[in-house]
């Protein structure tokens, strides 16, 4: 599948909306990893790109989501690690690849970012930074829904300091600012 066939298949299950705004971020936190690690971005991007493409249908059977979006991707004939990596977002496989530990801390991380740079004055990652992303993680009331602990799993899982990992993904984030509303 091309990032064009994805990116229409997403579209198609989650219509234009913040869920699509949320796996467009992903799949741009995920290529700017993938180029740090010096993995092939294509497949990490699609990886981020999907892997909620079935979030709308399985939304009152939170059980289902990814395994869902997996049998799709399957059928569809995409490469076994992307598989992997959507179904271990949610608890649904294990995350053994590089690829699937970055879905897994990139998630929440897009989601706490958008909500850092929406309350400011700006709405936008533009002038969004480092540390008032950290001083946000610290008020517990912020973005409550979001794990902090999945967020700072960057050092264990991929070896990268939250400060470097942060930097990353809102770099990535604030080069598609007007692509993903922000
Ligand atoms: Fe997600």
């Amino acid at each position: 599948m091309n990032r064009q066939e994805a990116f229409e298949l997403v579209r198609s299950r989650l219509g234009e909306g913040p869920t699509l705004n949320h796996c467009l971020a992903c799949e741009a936190c995920m290529r700017a990893l993938a180029f740090r690690f010096g993995e092939d971005p294509e497949p990490f991007g699609l990886a981020g790109l999907v892997h909620d493409l079935d979030l709308d249908e399985t939304q009152n059977d939170p059980e289902r989501h990814a395994l869902v979006a997996a049998q799709v991707l399957q059928n569809r004939g995409v490469a076994h690690d992307v598989v992997q990596a959507v179904l271990g977002h949610n608890g649904k496989a294990q995350r053994i690849t590089l690829m699937a530990k970055a879905l897994w801390v990139v998630d929440p991380t897009t989601g706490f970012i958008t909500a850092a740079a929406l309350v400011r004055t700006s709405r936008s990652t533009i002038d969004l930074e480092v540390p008032s992303i950290k001083k946000r993680m610290k008020d517990k009331r912020f973005a409550a829904a979001v794990s902090r602990e999945r967020m700072v799993a960057c050092q264990e899982e991929l070896g990268l300091c939250l400060d470097d990992f942060l930097g990353l993904c809102l770099g990535a984030m604030n080069e598609i600012r007007s692509e993903i509303g922000l």
